[in-house]
């Protein structure tokens, strides 16, 4: 059947609000893509949709109770709505908090239509059938044997400049604070052809960039057409063979599966990009043990030395969690140290949330509010001040920005530097969105650098000079 043939008649209207990482950003995308097959087009807002979901995110507490809120507000624009002008709206929650809740979802907000998990999204269509014909919230937070991805419709529509491609899912490490091995299920690789096929789908679509997604990305270990495993590092030297990919990323990274030929890409192939989220979390041995990270803080410096040696202009990021049970003052000293050591270009620091389920949650001697509090002020001034003499030294150099999208002023674009920082250029002649282009960096400020593209400033040097 002609994928055409399957668009219903009449127009429905979808809004999907993203919480969490990029892969529920890809997941998100998805989603809407599939369901445009169903007769969903995108709507600006929840006000004027007939479906909205919320693709959740179960990391933290906090995050995953601005899911609550959120339904509640929802719920009382769908009901005036409904009594201003009889149009109704369905509700549903996808990702990591409808995976982790379940039925408990609807306990507690039992005005929720559909509740699906993150690996069966797939069958969306098939569950909004169902809620047309059943009363009562429909959920499935099944861990399917079909993969969504073989599923899902495969003409994907254009991803931008800048594009996720999700090439291996879930979690085997069971660190001991996080949920998601149980909310993203077991650690899983896509078939390399497959990924081959949608990079080169992307690519043919306008994407110059793009930043493979896992949540343990760099223990890829995918079926390749012969029926070898290839890691990472051979994906990525086969994705640079794509002419018209500009850049290579790929996020998240685990420290134990650095290893030395993933190190060596780094070294090898030029549109790999310098730049590494690392998560770290703690430079504290002892702490890093009981999170069952099975890495000590020296391991950490040595793969960041050994990545150093193999890409010299490389800079990371990082995640860092403070407060976590047994945390002593000297532990958490110990993390300022290697955040001194180490320098890193920008990072993420957190408050230790306890979540249910998880064996950290149960331990002894969680650490009061107070001291997470201040000891996440202390790490979040130190990164902070990283973070802004990293940018302050961009100033002065050239560097390649590929061309994302306009700026808020006319004549303006906005592109990124290799360490993702944006940058605000003024467009002048024949530039435009998907252009890599030398930028010479003039300004920085607190979220973003401006620069003066090399041709513009030599044709005004010549000006000058004329
Ligand atoms: N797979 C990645 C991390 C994914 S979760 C890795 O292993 O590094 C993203 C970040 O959220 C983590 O790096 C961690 O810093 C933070 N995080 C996860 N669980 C948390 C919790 N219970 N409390 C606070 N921060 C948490
Ligand atoms: Fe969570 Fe650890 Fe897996 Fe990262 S490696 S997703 S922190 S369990
Ligand atoms: Fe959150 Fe799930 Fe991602 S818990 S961080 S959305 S994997």
């Amino acid at each position: 059947m002609q994928i055409a043939d399957r668009r219903a008649d009449v127009t429905k209207k979808l809004f999907i609000k993203t919480y969490g990482c990029q892969m529920n950003v890809y997941d998100s995308d998805r989603m809407a893509h599939a369901l445009a097959h169903h007769g969903y087009e995108p709507a600006e807002s929840p006000d004027d949709a007939d479906l909205v979901i919320l693709n959740t995110c179960h990391i933290r507490e906090k995050a995953a109770e601005k899911v609550f809120s959120e339904l509640g507000r929802l719920r009382q624009l769908r009901d005036s709505r409904k009594r201003r002008t009889g149009r109704d709206m369905l509700l549903g929650v996808a990702g990591c908090v409808a995976q982790a809740e379940g039925e408990l979802l609807v306990e507690r907000a039992p005005f929720v239509d559909i509740v699906v998990g993150p690996q069966a999204y797939h069958r969306l269509p098939e569950l909004l059938a169902r809620r047309a014909r059943e009363t009562g919230a429909v959920i499935d937070t099944d861990f399917p044997a079909e993969s969504k991805f073989d599923e899902l419709p495969q003409d994907l529509a254009a991803g931008g400049v800048s594009a996720f491609l999700t090439i291996q899912e879930g979690c085997d490490k069971f660190c001991t604070f996080c949920v998601v091995p149980y909310t993203r299920g077991a650690e899983q690789s896509r078939p390399v052809a497959d990924i081959l096929r949608e990079a080169g789908a992307l690519v043919a679509t306008g994407a110059r960039e793009l930043t493979l997604l896992g949540q343990n990305v760099n223990a890829f270990h995918g079926e390749s057409p012969d029926g070898t495993i290839w890691n990472l590092a051979r994906l990525i030297r086969q994705l640079a063979e794509i002419p018209g990919l500009e850049r290579i990323r790929y996020t998240t990274s685990h420290p134990r599966d650095m290893d030395a030929d993933l190190i060596r890409v780094h070294g090898e192939v030029p549109q790999l990009m310098p730049f590494l989220h690392l998560p770290v979390q703690s430079g504290s041995d002892r702490v890093l043990e009981a999170m069952n990270r099975k890495y000590t803080a020296d391991d950490y410096r040595r793969v960041v030395d050994a990545l150093r040696a193999a890409r010299p202009d490389l800079a990371l990021s990082s995640d860092f969690i403070v407060g976590f049970p047994g945390e002593t003052e000297e532990d958490f000293e110990a993390t300022l140290a290697l955040v001194r050591d180490v320098g890193f270009a920008q990072a993420f620091s957190f408050k230790y949330s306890a979540r249910p389920g998880t064996p950290a949650a149960g331990m002894r001697k969680q650490v009061a509010e107070p001291v997470k509090a201040e000891r996440l002020r202390v790490l979040q001034e130190l990164l902070e001040a990283q973070a802004a003499s990293f940018n302050a030294a961009c100033v002065g150099r050239t560097l390649p920005v590929l061309l994302e999208r306009p700026g808020r002023h006319p004549g303006q674009l906005v592109g990124r530097t290799p360490y993702l920082q944006a940058v605000h250029v003024a467009a002048g002649e024949g530039l435009g969105i998907g252009d890599l282009v030398p930028v010479t960096i003039t300004e920085c400020h607190p979220h973003s650098l401006a620069g003066v593209t090399v041709t513009l400033q030599a044709m005004a040097q010549k000006e000058a000079h004329a």
